[in-house]
């Protein structure tokens, strides 16, 4: 049943799936643009490539497409999206099954303390999360809060509720000991803001 898909293949189908979220995200400048998407995809072939036993294809697809479908950007079901890019390029029913699922157990919200059941789900989750902290994850928080209207105070806030949270729901080796440098990076920055403005609104 398998499609014998041979490197070259593989290396189109991926680069039309790269293709296919730029068009997909053109309009959106806050934190979920192409370029989240494209650091995913990166991060995860490497957790791919050093953890082994991942099918990278799979991967790829999954990390490409994760976003693709994201409620707060598309107003589609059943993830619509990622399933017509899949459909066009007549990629194997089950692959197609093997994706869905594991874009859909990527999620923070809807997955709180769940892992992904398979590797290429945990290695595109853990991708996705190392994006979300360091030194891209407090740029991201800032323009996500500045396209909402947020407060910069209320931006901190956002690193408490979630992205300190994030290094303990890590999944793979490899994604760990980089999620433990950039949280210790966002405390660093977190200690920073405190006395640069800690100051000021106690004397104001
Ligand atoms: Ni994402």
């Amino acid at each position: 049943m398998e499609i014998n898909t041979n490197m070259t293949d593989s290396k189109a189908l991926i680069q039309d799936a790269i293709q296919y979220i730029q068009e997909l995200f053109c309009n959106d400048a806050g934190g979920h643009d192409a370029s989240h998407t494209l650091r995913v995809y990166r991060n995860a072939m490497m957790i791919a490539k050093k953890e082994g036993g991942a099918d990278l294809e799979i991967v790829a697809l999954a990390a490409l497409l994760h976003d693709a479908d994201d409620h707060k950007l598309f107003q589609t079901k059943d993830n619509e999206n990622a399933r017509r890019f899949l459909a066009s390029h007549a990629v194997a029913p089950e692959r197609v099954d093997q994706i869905i699922r594991d874009i859909n157990a990527v999620s923070f919200s809807q997955n709180r303390g769940r892992r992904p059941e398979t590797p290429e789900g945990r290695i595109v989750q853990d991708a996705d999360r190392l994006d979300a902290i360091g030194a891209v994850g407090i740029a991201r928080t800032f323009a996500y809060g500045g396209e909402h209207g947020r407060s910069l105070d209320s931006s901190i806030g956002h690193f408490h509720e979630k992205l300190l949270l994030l290094k303990d729901e890590i999944n793979t080796e490899t994604a760990r000991s980089l999620a433990e440098e950039r949280h210790a990076f966002m405390l660093e920055f977190l200690e920073k803001y405190q006395e640069e403005t800690g100051g000021l609104n106690d004397d104001n």
